[in-house]
């Protein structure tokens, strides 16, 4: 009997979810436990990695016991993640040394600071890692669970430490320890990883204190990486497919060609193009990162990724703080209410301005304020600002990748809002295409698992799978066009902390 389904699981930011995904490529059913996010301090964020696997593990076990299937219905199992947020555990004990630190952490800046003030330090980061130096990414958290934790640092030393992020510390769980792993992907958002040789670098490891004996192995992303032999679940499943989420998305999304581009609408944005076999080097602020490949592709592949900060944080603080709209559903609706923004121009700069402004200082602004002003207005002028700042990265991508995109594949929750999405297409001048299944993410990871199998036979069967739900073509006039990104420009530079 061949078996039904693949599992993805998508250990998110603030839930876990684990859903079933036919061969037909459709989420047939999907269990989703939220767990605890923990603030120690301003600007620190942390989960309790027990809290990460109990959410986790229970989504996979109530998924399954829901539907009366064992292992015999379950071909394979593909994780994707939240990135970058780091785990220490001691190897006998299985118990991590601390919680987790999130990405989203900032507490390790002036550790980057004080490395980034070395000479050509910075420069040479970016070289082996494709990445802005930054306490977003894994190295300078490691090395401060080393210093900080009592203990650590001398338990590493003598080898009983193991380091990985969440994808090493699922994999690591779900095998009862028999592996510690982790995939090309997720290593590239560690900072200590050299892209270009796809190892860990020496001497990143020497830069940031990290000894090499707590790295996980690093494996393609489609791959084995084990069997379940974790008592508390289904016994037996091998894992074959692992990506961090964004990774997964741009997968999911079938961009398996140089040029092909999606972008995420979450809380931020996140933009990827696959660059194909040449981790680009941004000249705009942007990351060279490793893409997740089918199994067998002779090198390894890369995508340039930035990130807008605010998107649909911008939404939800209309709702939340302003008392604007009652549900962000009806942005859309309010926003066609009228036929502009009557002169309203939104910067939404709450944590600064990223790629390709990097602004930290610069904070959030509304301009063109009259008496005529409407909610309406407010409402529209909010859903723009998004798509302007997707427009600005793109343009950086297009420039540092020396291609034009032809189109944008769009996903996540606010790639549901039609104004948005025709307005970003006539900003963009690119034709949109929201997929009919916008569960990028979890499909990516099952696609990548089910590729490794058999489950589904090659790129093409993943291709067939895809069918669009709509498609936006531009069709805003010129004049309209080039007045509209003046006025963002203006407002932008306006906002800016120094002048650019
Ligand atoms: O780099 C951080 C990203 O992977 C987090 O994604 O969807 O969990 O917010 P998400």
């Amino acid at each position: 009997m061949p078996k039904r389904y693949v599992v993805a699981l998508d250990q998110g930011t603030t839930s876990s979810r684990a859903m079933l995904v036919d061969a037909q490529g459709r989420v047939v059913d999907a269990v989703q436990n939220p767990f605890p996010q923990i603030y120690p301090r301003p600007g620190w964020v942390e989960h309790d990695p027990r809290d990460i696997l109990t959410s986790q593990l229970g989504a996979l076990t109530e998924l399954l016991v829901a539907r009366n299937l064992g292992p015999d219905d379950i071909d394979s199992i593909g994780i994707t993640n939240q990135r970058e947020t780091t785990i220490v555990w001691d190897r006998e004990t299985g118990e991590p040394v601390s919680n987790a630190i999130v990405w989203q952490c900032r507490r390790t800046a002036p550790i980057i600071e004080e490395l980034a003030m070395r000479t050509g330090v910075a420069r040479e980061i970016q070289a082996r890692t494709g990445l802005v130096p930054d306490a977003y990414f894994s190295a300078s958290k490691v090395k401060w669970i080393l210093d900080n934790v009592e203990g650590a640092r001398e338990a590493a030393q003598a080898g009983r430490l193991a380091f990985g992020t969440v994808d090493s510390w699922l994999i690591w769980s779900l095998t009862q320890g028999q592996v510690h792993a982790t995939d090309v992907t997720n290593a590239s958002r560690t900072m200590l990883f050299n892209i270009h040789d796809m190892r860990w670098d020496p001497w990143l490891l020497e830069l940031f204190d990290v000894p090499a004996s707590m790295l996980p192995e690093v494996r393609p992303s489609s791959s084995e990486f084990g069997r379940t032999a974790n008592p508390g679940i289904v016994p037996g499943v091998p894992i074959c497919g692992v990506a961090g989420d964004q990774q997964a998305a741009l997968f999911g999304q079938c961009c398996f060609e140089p040029g092909q581009a999606k972008n995420t609408y979450g809380t931020g944005c996140f933009l990827l193009m696959h660059t194909g076999f040449d981790a680009c080097r941004s000249e705009h602020g942007l990351i060279a990162t490793v893409a997740a490949s089918a199994p067998d592709t002779p090198c390894p592949e890369y995508a340039l990724e930035g990130s807008v900060f605010v998107a649909g944080a911008l939404l939800q603080w209309l709702r939340d703080e302003l008392g604007l709209v009652d549900d962000v559903a009806d942005t859309s609706a309010i926003a066609r209410s009228v036929p502009d923004t009557g002169g309203v121009c939104i910067v939404p700069a709450f944590t600064g301005l990223g790629a390709p402004h990097w602004d930290s200082e610069a904070r959030g602004a509304i301009y063109g304020l009259t008496r005529g002003t409407t909610r309406a207005h407010l409402v529209r002028a909010a859903l723009e600002s998004l798509a302007y700042q997707v427009h600005d990265l793109c343009v950086a991508m297009e420039a540092d990748a020396q291609v034009a995109l032809s189109s944008l594949n769009v996903d996540g929750g606010a790639s549901a809002n039609d104004f948005l999405m025709q307005f970003q297409s006539d900003i963009l001048r690119t034709p949109l295409r929201r997929p009919q299944n916008t569960e990028t993410t979890a499909l990516g990871a099952a696609f990548l698992a089910g590729l490794f199998t058999g489950f589904w036979k090659d790129a093409d069967a993943l291709r067939a799978l895809r069918a669009s739900d709509a498609v936006f073509e531009p069709c805003m006039e010129d004049a309209r066009h080039a007045r509209l990104l003046e006025s963002w420009a203006c407002a932008v530079a306006r906002t800016m902390s120094r002048p650019c």
